[in-house]
């Protein structure tokens, strides 16, 4: 399965990941330096926040990371961090957008 990452800066990149990393892995691994992820993935940071927006319905986030995600003013709908994302083959179409918190 194929993501669709777009950055900060409008551009694209279509990435084919292997399953079993997270999402934020993924945006790092293609290069992305908006993608600060300070925390490493221990859902502690919230600076590895993204909006979903393919048709891929990857859940809602769980209680701490709803938490951490309320501490932003950038948060929309479908908001999700992305170190909380697993990826995996069943998520065909998967499109997620870099949250610009910086704005
Ligand atoms: Fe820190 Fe995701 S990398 S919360």
């Amino acid at each position: 399965a194929k993501i669709s990452i777009t950055g900060t800066a409008g551009e694209t990149r279509i990435i084919e990941p292997q399953s079993g990393l997270t999402v934020m892995e993924i945006i790092r691994d293609a290069g992305f330096d908006e993608m600060i992820a300070l925390c490493g993935g221990n859902c502690s940071c919230a600076t590895c926040h993204v909006y979903v927006d393919g048709e891929v319905d990857v859940g809602p986030p769980g209680d701490d990371e709803d938490d951490l995600l309320s501490s932003s003013d950038k948060r929309r709908d479908r908001s999700r961090l992305s170190c909380q994302i697993i990826f995996d083959e069943t998520m065909v179409g998967l499109s997620v957008t870099i949250a610009n918190e910086e704005s």
